[in-house]
C-alpha cells in the first residue's frame, strides 16, 4: 500500500529544501557504513549519495515511476554498489528480497515518509531488517510551516517520533536541527544477543528433544549458539520418536545456523564417524565452546 501523502514534486524543486550532503553525515551515513537501505526512495535523492560513501546502497520504492528513474540513472551511470528494488516495504514478499542483505545491513533510512500510516509497524519491519547495533535514521518536516510536506494532522513531531522507536526496541542516540525545514533522528538497535554453549549428554528422547527445542528457540531469539554432543548423545542424529523429535529438531537447528560439535571419542567408542550436520569434534573444542560461550547450558 502507497503510504499516504507520499507524492513527490518534479526532482529539481525537491533537491531545493534538502541539504543532502550535509544530512547523510549528520545521520551518521558514513563509510563505516556495510549496507544502507532507502525505505522509500523516490528519486534517490540520498540514495546516490549516500552511495558515495557506504559500500552497498539499496533503494526501495513502491512506485513504477521511481523505480524506474533510479533503475535507469543506475544503468546509465553504471555503478556497482546501487540496487533498487520495486516493492511495498509492508509486503512479505518484498520482505524476502530485502533477507538477502540481512547479515550486513547496518543502516535503514526512512526519509519524509514517517507520516505514514502505521509507523510503528514501519519500524518494527526495520527492526528486524538491521542487524543487533545497526542504525536507523528519520527526517520528517517540521512541525511548521512549511513550502511542502505532508498535512499537519498527520505530520509526527519528534517526540512522537522518539515515542514510537522506543517503544520498538531502539535507542535515541542523536537528534537534529535540518534547517530550513526538516528536523532529524538516529536510532540504534540494541544489542541484546547472546553466546549460548550447550552440552547435551543424553539421547533420552525428552530431555534431547527439550534441549534441541531450546537450541531452537535461542537461534530465533538471535543468540549465538552452539551444541555439543558428549557420550551417547553422539547418537542424537536420526533419532525419532511419535512425540519427541529429536532429528527434526536438530535440523531445524542447524537450518538455523545453529552449529553442532560432536565428541570424536565418543563416536568413535561407538563406531560411528561424524556427519555433516555433527562433525568430529574434540574435548579442546569443547573447552574453546565454553570460553567462547557467556553461558553454558547442560542437559
Ligand atoms: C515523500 S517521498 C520521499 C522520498 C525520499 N525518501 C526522499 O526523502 O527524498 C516518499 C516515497 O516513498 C514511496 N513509498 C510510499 N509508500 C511506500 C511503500 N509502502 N513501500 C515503499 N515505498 C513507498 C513513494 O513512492 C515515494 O517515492
Amino acid at each position: 500500500m502507497n503510504f499516504r501523502e507520499s507524492g513527490m514534486p518534479d526532482e529539481k524543486t525537491w533537491d531545493n529544501f534538502l541539504d543532502t550532503v550535509r544530512i547523510l553525515s549528520l545521520m551518521e551515513i558514513n563509510g563505516g557504513v556495510n549496507t544502507l537501505i532507502d525505505i522509500g526512495c523516490g528519486y534517490g535523492t540520498f540514495l546516490f549519495p549516500a552511495s558515495k560513501v557506504v559500500k552497498k546502497a539499496v533503494g526501495i520504492d513502491i512506485d513504477n515511476k521511481m523505480f524506474k528513474y533510479c533503475r535507469d540513472r543506475i544503468k546509465q551511470n553504471g555503478y556497482k554498489n546501487i540496487e533498487i528494488v520495486k516493492g511495498d516495504i509492508s509486503q512479505k514478499k518484498t520482505l524476502k528480497v530485502l533477507k538477502l542483505y540481512s547479515d550486513h545491513v547496518d543502516s535503514v533510512v526512512l526519509f519524509n515518509i514517517f507520516h505514514c500510516e502505521e509507523p510503528q509497524k514501519l519500524l518494527n519491519i526495520v527492526y528486524s531488517i538491521l542487524k543487533p547495533d545497526g542504525k536507523a535514521g528519520v527526517i520528517h518536516w517540521k512541525y511548521d510551516n512549511t513550502p511542502r510536506g505532508p498535512s499537519m494532522k498527520i505530520r509526527p513531531k519528534p517526540e512522537k517520533v522518539i515515542k514510537w522507536v522506543e517503544s520498538v526496541g531502539f535507542f535515541v542516540r542523536n537528534q537534529f536541527e535540518l534547517a530550513p525545514y526538516h528536523y532529524g533522528i538516529v536510532f540504534e538497535k540494541e544489542e541484546n544477543n547472546m553466546k549460548y554453549g550447550i552440552i547435551l549428554e543424553t539421547k533420552e528422547y525428552e530431555k534431547a528433544w527439550i534441549a534441541f527445542r531450546f537450541a531452537v528457540a535461542s537461534k530465533k531469539s538471535e543468540h549465538e549458539v552452539k551444541v555439543f554432543l558428549m557420550g551417547e548423545a553422539v547418537e542424537c542424529e536420526g533419532l525419532t520418536h511419535e512425540t519427541y523429535n529429536i532429528d527434526e529438531q536438530l535440523n531445524l537447528f542447524v537450518s538455523e545456523g545453529g552449529e553442532i560439535l560432536a565428541c570424536g571419542t565418543c563416536l568413535k567408542l561407538r563406531n560411528m564417524s561424524g556427519t555433516e550436520a555433527c562433525p568430529i569434534s574434540t574435548m579442546v573444542d569443547c573447552v574453546k565452546m565454553v570460553e567462547w560461550a557467556e553461558k553454558t547450558v547442560t542437559f
